[in-house]
């Protein structure tokens, strides 16, 4: 299967690209494997996540459509983030993948979701904290906490791409904000704050 995927993208994405779901991948199953989850899983929704990154807009507001999928006016503006809810139409219907766990773990790579699952929380951080995004020690920082407290990690993930967004004047999707300050929640009732040790290497 994996193989068949693997000949799927290169025909569907860019060289640049397919090295970042690759790292997606590898980094989705290092975390899985650190916090006890189902590596085969987390690798495989790591591999499927961006299999629509390059669809056209029309395509994506069609196939979003025919799903059923509610649009509002931020995805109808910017059909661009339907491309996660689309890459797991095309994981069910091209490569049969019935596990629903996978297949929300992929439509929440971008936005993220309130209540996700720890294997979509996985997807989240790895695809905005994989290696390839850069060695700032912000991103350092987040992702030693991926392996320290994996929700606090949602949290600043969050926060972190929430930054970028205001600063690239781009609009905010409301589950972005509403999936931070779950996470944030979570974090401080079920964890405590994140550790100090991490703390200081995202301020820093
Ligand atoms: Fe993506
Ligand atoms: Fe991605």
């Amino acid at each position: 299967m994996r193989d068949r995927i693997l000949t799927w993208l290169e025909h569907h994405v860019t060289p640049p690209r397919l090295q970042h779901i690759l790292r997606v991948e590898q980094f989705c199953s290092e975390l899985a494997e650190h916090h006890q989850l189902d590596v085969e899983k987390a690798k495989q929704a790591g591999l499927m996540h961006d299999l629509a990154k390059y669809f056209k807009p029309q395509r994506l507001l069609q196939m979003a459509q025919t799903e059923g999928l509610e649009l509002d006016e931020i995805l109808a503006g910017e059909p661009h983030l339907l491309h996660a809810d689309v890459s797991a139409i095309v994981a069910r219907d091209e490569f049969g993948v019935k596990d629903e766990e996978i297949l929300e773990a992929i439509r929440n790579h971008t936005l993220g979701n309130p209540q996700m699952s720890p294997l979509s929380c996985v997807v989240y951080v790895a695809d905005t904290l994989e290696p390839g995004r850069g060695t700032s020690a912000e991103l350092v920082g987040l992702r030693q906490m991926c392996f320290e407290n994996l929700v606090a990690a949602v949290w600043r993930t969050g926060d972190y791409c929430i930054r970028h967004l205001v600063e690239h004047q781009r609009m905010i999707h409301p589950r972005t904000i509403l999936t931070r300050n779950w996470a944030m929640q979570q974090s401080k009732e079920q964890h405590g704050t994140p550790s100090a040790s991490a703390s200081d290497r995202i301020s820093a």
